[in-house]
């Protein structure tokens, strides 16, 4: 069974997309699809970007833990907010922070806003660094709107026919890239 790490990445008091973030643990565990673990930014708190860990002298052990599990992730969901029509610094930090953990990736890109445009303006510029970095972004979309409406705090959805459906199609793509990525090997 392939392993998926979930990157919940805003780190805001009071914040909401991490919902999304419990709601695919919970989703992923249940049907059976993946193993699963949520990297939590709040959690790590790591300090702002100094220097990539390659290049680190004394890496802290949050820092060594983060790479390890990127690195042995079979496939990543990214689960970001939109902030001014950008993702939050605290992705970028961990973006620029690895470079080989990154290559031959998959990965999945969930945007989530509170307003009625699920933070679809976040996709460009998230690929494009992802892109640079050289993961291998997964062509499939999850965005969630109206957050603070749609999910519980546990990350049930009030639509849960609805959200799965989309769910096992955003999710479908990552298994498949995963899939195709072990054949190469
Ligand atoms: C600094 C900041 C900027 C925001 N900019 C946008 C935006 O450009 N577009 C949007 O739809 N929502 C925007 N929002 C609303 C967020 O999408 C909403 O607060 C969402 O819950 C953020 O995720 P979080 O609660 O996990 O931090 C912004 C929120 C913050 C705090």
């Amino acid at each position: 069974m392939p392993h998926i790490a979930i990157i919940s990445s805003s780190i805001r008091k009071g914040r909401n997309s991490h919902r999304v973030a419990l709601f695919f643990k919970n989703y992923l565990e249940q049907y059976d699809l993946a193993t699963t673990e949520i990297l939590d930014l709040l959690e790590y708190n790591f300090p702002l970007f100094d220097e990539r860990l390659k290049f680190q002298e004394f890496p802290s052990p949050e820092v060594l833990d983060f790479a390890g599990k990127i690195n042995a992730a079979d496939g990543i969901i990214i689960i970001t907010p939109e902030y001014n029509g950008g993702y939050p610094a605290s992705l970028k930090n961990v973006i620029d922070l690895l470079i080989n953990e990154w290559h031959h990736k998959p990965v999945a890109i969930s945007t989530v806003s509170d307003g009625p445009f699920g933070g679809t303006q976040v996709i460009t510029s998230l690929q494009f660094s992802l892109w640079k970095i050289r993961a291998w972004t997964v062509p499939a979309m999850f965005p969630v709107t109206r957050i603070s409406e749609t999910f519980d705090d546990k990350g049930i959805p009030n639509d849960k026919a609805t959200t799965e459906k989309r769910a096992e199609n955003f999710i479908r793509e990552i298994l498949w890239c995963i899939e195709a990525k072990n054949r190469m090997l």
